[in-house]
């Protein structure tokens, strides 16, 4: 029997023991404070928008909510981040993506200082994590190296195959695995033999983008399985890129879509905004 990775459970665990750190830190008269901006009123971003409020009520942790119209300009958003930069009572700004096409996101990301970069998207902490030197790590591919740990799946030493190369997951993930002292392997679109390299993999993370692309003949029988991938099916119920029903039997570990990796990137940007405290 597979087991079946429960990243709601591992998440609430982690908001947990934060909510237990910020209550000490509020003891101390020290309050962590997060600023959220959102663009105009893309529904997907509305609800993650709306569950990091959630769980930074949760956890303590004061939330200042910007919620801009779609035709707000790129200097308005840059002048909004750089007053937020400037003050004291701010640890961390998170500018909710996609943003409108009239404003380049490359911009906005660079223009936060990294003191406050908890999505971990600026250069800075995107050059740090790749030298091994401290600063904020992404954090759909920290909550999955924390769900391996905590599932007690060894890394050291293992094939670990990631499919997909973008800037957020594919390529932090990587460094993050080297760092645990995994054997990386990178996939992409243009990967020729994609299921000769799969097979390979004792762990492998998918964030390939395409509804329940994968299925038991891309997995080497026993091998661990990340799914990084949400969508709606045919049926509209929540998947993953890997199909589930197909892989369940042939793994030794999975992750469910819903309930799996998705839970775990709240409670890492809760982790990134405690530990702004100390930048
Ligand atoms: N849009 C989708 N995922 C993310 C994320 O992790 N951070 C931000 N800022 N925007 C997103």
């Amino acid at each position: 029997m597979a087991l079946i990775i429960d990243g709601k459970k591992i998440s609430q665990d982690i908001k947990d023991e934060l909510k237990e750190k910020v209550s000490v830190y509020k003891s101390q008269g020290i309050q962590i404070t997060l600023a959220v901006i959102q663009v105009g009123n893309d529904p997907a971003s509305s609800v993650y928008v709306g569950n990091k409020k959630k769980a930074c009520e949760y956890i303590g942790i004061r939330s200042l909510a910007y919620e801009l119209p779609e035709a707000t300009t790129e200097t308005e958003l840059l002048d909004l981040v750089k007053e937020l930069n400037l003050r004291e009572d701010v640890n961390g700004i998170l500018v909710q993506l996609p943003l409108p096409k009239h404003i380049n996101e490359d911009l906005v990301i660079q223009t936060i200082v990294p003191e406050k970069d908890v999505d971990g998207f600026h250069p800075q902490s995107v050059g740090a994590l790749s030298i091994g030197q401290k600063g904020f790590v992404s954090c759909t591919p920290s909550g999955v190296i924390q769900l391996l740990k905590r599932s007690g799946i060894e890394i050291e030493g293992k094939e670990c195959v990631i499919i997909g190369r973008s800037n957020i997951v594919g390529k932090p993930m990587a460094f993050l695995l080297l760092r645990e002292n995994g054997t990386v392997t990178i996939c992409h679109s243009r990967t020729k033999n994609l299921q000769e390299v799969t097979r390979r993999a004792d762990i492998l993370i998918v964030a390939i983008g395409k509804p329940k692309f994968i299925n038991k003949d891309y997995i080497k029988e026993g091998a661990v399985v990340i799914d990084v991938g949400i969508h709606r099916d045919e049926n509209n119920k929540l998947c993953g890129d890997v199909d589930f029903n197909d892989t369940v039997d042939h793994v030794s570990a999975i992750t469910p879509v819903p309930g799996g990796v998705g839970p775990m990137t709240i409670a890492m940007l809760m982790n990134n905004c405690v530990e702004s405290i100390r930048k």
